[in-house]
């Protein structure tokens, strides 16, 4: 599929809906503010509570405002099946724990979010589950670290500080021969421009906080995959620990998704434009953007996905401090943690390994939907600013 038989396809589908005529045609979902659903006869509860995964009995199973977001995911990753979860990490969790016992192993990507790392390689040992991590762009490597109880093999394409990427199709190809589950946080790119169950992944999962959302008002996550996987993860871990969505925030997720596609575009394209625009700057050694053609693995970032999201970072050979001044003196940059939302972000770190020799501060900065030409502004008046301090 093109680029543009992609997009058009997603326009339709967030888009898109029968009339609904259990909803007197309502053109939005109703939000089901309800914990439980009552029957009038005893029969029709106990035929209802037999199937609660598919027909509302109690919101902690089946709530109707939920289902219809689940039933978008789902179909944006062309899967059967989505279950929505309180958070991303609540997905993530769950998701590793359906695939895992006392005594397997996890091999994991170590540049994958921070919490997801600590959930893989320190919470899950009191369980008796041991972690290897591994550098996820090279194969040799996470063939290496294969033992006979391997159990899952935990991806995050591109990962969201240094912007590294998997082969999806290769890693997918390799832990179904050794029938270990694979597992994708496709967060960055979003279904709009990967979908890592048709390159062979078990389960996507998504920080719906992130994109999916894309307006900084909600905290979400989801689970998607095909029946069998997610149904059984529905059963147990959503069902027991409980970290359920409520049908407050499907509807407010909902709400965004029919922009999804739209807010990708701006995304990628304001994104491309201020990496442009940094690349000629003395202040910047190198841009970590999959979709510049001075990325390591650019042949393959363009083979396993159609598009990039408002998300990258560039490394300075100028210190921390300096460039956290250069920071307090953005207008339209935010300083804070997450991304996918409206606004434009900043955070300044350290350089960490991976980064250029003569890096000495790592800037992560995501896009917003502003004007792209006051974002280039605002960082060059910020740098004129910052320029000639002793830090
Ligand atoms: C790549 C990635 N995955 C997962 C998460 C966790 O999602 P949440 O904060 O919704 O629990 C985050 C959060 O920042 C993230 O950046």
């Amino acid at each position: 599929m093109t680029k543009k038989e992609n997009l058009a396809w997603q326009y339709s589908t967030v888009t898109h809906d029968a009339v609904d005529v259990r909803h007197h045609g309502a053109i939005n979902v109703p939000i089901y503010q309800t914990s439980l659903f009552a029957f009038e006869t005893y029969d029709q509860f106990q035929q209802a509570a037999q199937h609660s995964q598919h027909t509302p009995v109690y919101s902690r199973g089946y709530n109707p405002t939920v289902r219809y977001l689940e039933e978008k995911l789902a179909e944006l990753e062309r899967a059967e099946m989505a279950k929505c979860f309180a958070s991303g990490m609540a997905a993530i969790s769950a998701a590793i724990l359906s695939t895992v016992r006392t005594g397997d192993h996890i091999i994991c990507v170590s540049q994958a979010y921070g919490p997801t790392r600590m959930f893989v390689t320190q919470y899950l040992q009191r369980f008796g589950i041991d972690a290897t991590l591994v550098d996820g762009s090279s194969l040799d490597d996470i063939r290496a670290a294969l033992r006979p109880e391997t159990k899952l093999l935990y991806l995050e394409s591109p990962t969201s500080m240094l912007f590294q990427l998997q082969d999806l199709a290769a890693c997918a190809e390799l832990a179904r021969s050794r029938g270990i589950v694979a597992i994708a946080d496709n967060s960055w790119a979003t279904p709009i421009f990967q979908r890592p169950l048709e390159l062979g992944i078990d389960l996507v999962v998504h920080s719906v906080t992130k994109y999916i959302s894309g307006q900084s008002d909600s905290v979400a996550g989801v689970v998607i995959g095909s029946e069998q996987l997610v149904s059984r993860i529905a059963e147990d871990e959503y069902m027991l620990f409980g970290g359920i969505m409520t049908a407050h925030s499907a509807a407010l997720i909902t709400r965004c998704l029919r922009t999804l596609p739209l807010r990708m575009e701006r995304h990628e394209k304001s994104a491309l434009a201020a990496a442009a625009h940094l690349a000629g700057q003395p202040y910047v050694a190198r841009i970590n953007h999959p979709a510049l053609p001075s990325h390591p693995q650019h042949a393959l970032a363009l083979k396993q996905m159609n598009g990039s999201s408002g998300l990258f970072s560039f490394e300075s050979a100028e210190s921390p401090e300096k460039m956290r001044e250069w920071a307090n003196r953005l207008k339209y940059f935010k300083i804070g943690v997450s991304w996918g939302g409206f606004e434009s972000l900043v955070t300044v770190n350290p350089a960490v390994p991976g980064c250029a020799p003569e890096a000495r501060s790592l800037i992560r900065l995501h896009i917003g939907l502003e004007n792209v030409d006051d974002l280039l502004q605002d960082m060059d008046q910020a740098w004129t600013d910052v320029k000639d301090l002793q830090l």
